[in-house]
């Protein structure tokens, strides 16, 4: 895919839409000032603010889904500037239905995304816009949208309800990069300079961990951070806290920006009489899911002669990407394996039906690295990872919907034949569904998983192949 998008971008040039970064003069040694210029800038909406909000909180949801819509479509083009006030990405795609919009939530209409850029600081304590109850992180992300029933950018520019600025913060706490940052950053060599603008390979921004579908956003209404300080923004900025390397910090600080500014974050402005809402956003891929019953969601059909409830899900990993998955395709081994281990309903729990030769069973998904983007599921889990890498540690995640693991598609096929748990006491009750398809994970996912200690010191948990026997395969599509 990335290779056809390469040469694509050799056929196609593009008209860069500068937007409102194109003649402005102004320097951050002395924010306050910009409203002798830019007089909007003194007005009573301005951006950014500090957020009331800290961690561990309960916030109150308003209903009404943010939804991201086409972010996982890879843009035609992209182009980044160093524009002297920050390092500015224009996506572009030849065909505008293709364009990624925000939607739902606070927004009455479609913003569709024009630009992404950073705001960073000169050191890690500073660099965020917003800040959460009075504190600054390293570095912000910025995703510019306009309301696409507006025409064009510039026009959106001048309404009070044109743009929708998706605003998070990121911080070195975690120790590791996150994808996205990865792509932009690897870039950063060709844009030291103000004006050095370059062509990179494109990516889809759902590869931003900010384009999720379980995070939830505080908005307020506000304007631009740089002049002119229209006030045209709904704020949406996420309550997550997104990761960052301390390494990668220095190197945007090596971009060197106009009037010698070593930051480009605006100092904090009076929230004034404005108010904040929260939103969860949701994904738009819905796929047909387990007819769900009582909570539990079950299979049913194909192989399976009655309900089978979920029990627990888990996974299998290797010391390398060449290795970890328990089942192989024609010989092999794939990086990652997925189980969800279900139980027949009629035998009451778990306990008892794994006594049972028809008592269990298990979905089986296999993952392969990939630059496409990870399911939810997993993202969801592996934020958690962290939290886990001791033996016996445990956590409470958010519950989400099994269904963010991208494996209810009705275009999969499985391959079912009857075995047995792949742990001790292996019992013989399991009919296995392996998925057929090849599931996405990232190399920094598949590292982050092998952080996880095992007992006994072990560095995988996969069983080597058994033999089939006299076993049958048979061929299953879900719906
Ligand atoms: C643009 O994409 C839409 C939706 O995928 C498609 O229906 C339409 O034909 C495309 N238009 C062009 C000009 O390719
Ligand atoms: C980081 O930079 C800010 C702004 O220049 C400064 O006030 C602060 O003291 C610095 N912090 C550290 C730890 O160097
Ligand atoms: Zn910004
Ligand atoms: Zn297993």
């Amino acid at each position: 895919m990335t290779s056809i998008m390469v040469i694509l971008c050799r056929f196609f040039s593009f008209s860069l839409i500068w937007g409102l970064a194109k003649s402005q003069e102004f320097s951050y040694k002395d924010t306050t000032t910009w409203g002798q210029n830019y007089p909007t800038c003194n007005g009573n909406n301005q951006s950014p603010v500090d957020i009331p909000w800290g961690f561990g909180e309960t916030v109150i949801i308003q209903p009404g889904e943010l939804q991201w819509i086409n972010y996982g479509n890879i843009p035609d083009s992209m182009r980044i500037v160093n524009n002297g006030h920050t390092v500015q990405i224009y996506p572009t795609w030849v065909n505008a239905s293709d364009r990624p919009y925000l939607t739902g939530g606070p927004l009455g209409g479609q913003y569709v995304i024009e630009q992404f850029h950073f705001h960073w600081g000169q050191n890690d304590s500073v660099g965020s816009e917003h800040t959460f109850r009075g504190r600054r992180t390293a570095m912000e992300f910025h995703m510019v949208h306009w309301k696409s029933e507006y025409g064009t950018f510039e026009a959106a520019a001048s309404q009070a309800d044109g743009f929708a600025v998706i605003g998070a913060l990121y911080d070195p706490i975690f120790g590791k990069s996150s994808r996205g940052i990865e792509e932009i950053w690897r870039e950063l060599g060709g844009l030291r300079q103000p004006n050095d603008a370059i062509q990179i390979i494109p990516f889809p921004l759902s590869d931003f961990e900010v384009v999720n579908s379980r995070d939830t956003y505080v908005s307020y209404y506000g304007s631009l951070t740089t002049p002119g300080c229209n006030e045209v923004v709904t704020w949406l900025v996420a309550l997550d806290l997104f990761s960052i390397t301390s390494d990668e910090l220095q190197q945007i600080r090596s971009v060197q920006l106009g009037h010698g500014d070593t930051h480009n974050y605006r100092a904090l402005q009076n929230l004034n009489n404005r108010q904040f809402t929260y939103y969860q956003s949701k994904s738009v891929e819905i796929h047909p899911v387990w007819r769900n019953n009582a909570y539990r969601p079950y299979l049913s059909g194909g192989p399976l002669r009655s309900q089978y409830v979920v029990e627990q899900f888990h996974f299998h990993w290797g010391q390398n990407n060449n290795v970890g998955s328990e089942h192989t395709f024609r010989g092999g081994r794939s990086s990652m394996e997925l189980h969800i281990v279900h139980w027949k309903r009629e035998y009451g729990s778990f306990a008892a039906a794994m006594q049972r030769r028809d008592g269990l069973a298990v979905i089986a998904a296999l993952y392969q690295p990939s630059t496409g983007r990870s399911s939810n599921g997993i993202q969801q889990i592996w934020r958690q990872l962290r939290n886990l890498r001791q033996e016996n540690s445990a956590v409470q995640v958010s519950p989400f919907p099994l269904s963010d693991f991208g494996l209810l598609n009705p275009t999969h096929r499985y391959m079912s034949y009857f075995g047995s748990l792949t742990t001790p006491t292996c019992n013989e009750a399991a009919t296995w569904l392996v998925a057929l398809n090849l599931f996405p994970i990232s190399n920094n996912e598949l590292r982050d998983i092998r952080l996880v200690r095992l007992r006994h010191g072990d560095r995988h948990n996969y069983r080597p192949l058994q033999r089939l026997n006299n076993r049958r395969f048979t061929s299953y599509r879900s719906y």
